[in-house]
């Protein structure tokens, strides 16, 4: 399982020390949170500060778009560094295109779903992405709750993604931590997004993330209950 922190958590005064400090404490990647004030209520992140957080790690830069028209932002986010970029289905209304621009681009394509829109609707573009992005909370802020049928959800998302036989990663973003992490990943998610849990972890970050994978290695069994 992959660990990548939201660093919509963190302190952007401190940009790279908070990027820095979750590398320290053994993330995979670093996600990163942009949200435009139309397809979300919240504006956030866009590709300067994203350039800032590819200069600050050598890990991969994961951009989870929560925009409308993401076409016009593609290029502007590979350039800054991005590895990954993942639009939502909602906001694609040609959505095998944009999925092929980012390769061609030279990023790796992700898809994203609210906790609403049913799995069907990305069954048909499941062979051409690399990750599929379960979204476990309505994306806008973080430190909300993850919503409980997200894990069911994964569990079919995961069947599909291994009857085509695809390598894609299966994403889960948002109210996970140590007390769901082990669920998450017997789920079947392979990458998990983390944002307060790590930035607001009374140990720090690097602690945050650390507790995260104790609790991944315990498993299901000794976590459950834990909230
Ligand atoms: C939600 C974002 C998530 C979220 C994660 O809109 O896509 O990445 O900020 O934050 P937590 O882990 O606090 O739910
Ligand atoms: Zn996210």
């Amino acid at each position: 399982m992959k660990i990548a922190p939201s660093i919509l958590s963190c302190d952007f005064a401190r940009l790279a020390d908070e990027v820095q400090a979750v590398e320290s404490g053994g993330a995979d990647w670093i996600h990163v949170d942009v949200m435009d004030g139309h397809f979300v209520p919240n504006i956030t992140i866009g590709p300067l500060i994203t350039a800032g957080v590819r200069r600050s790690t050598d890990l991969p830069v994961d951009v989870h778009l929560m925009i409308e028209e993401p076409d016009r932002y593609l290029e502007a986010f590979v350039l800054a560094g991005a590895d990954w970029v993942t639009v939502h289905a909602e906001a694609c209304v040609h959505l095998h295109r944009t999925i092929e621009e980012i390769r061609r681009l030279g990023a790796k394509p992700g898809v994203a779903i609210n906790p609403a829109t049913p799995l069907a609707a990305i069954s048909d573009i499941l062979p051409y992405v690399d990750l599929v992005l379960v979204m476990s909370v309505n994306p806008g802020f973080g430190g909300q709750s993850y919503i409980p049928t997200s894990t069911a959800k994964m569990v079919r998302a995961r069947a599909l993604l291994d009857n085509l036989g695809s390598d894609a990663e299966l994403q889960v973003d948002g109210g996970v931590g140590s007390g769901n992490a082990a669920e998450v990943q017997a789920a079947g998610a392979s990458v998990l997004v983390a944002g307060s849990a790590v930035y607001g972890h009374a140990e720090g970050a690097a602690g945050g993330v650390r507790s995260i994978r104790e609790a991944l290695s315990q498993g299901v069994a000794t976590s459950q209950g834990e909230g």
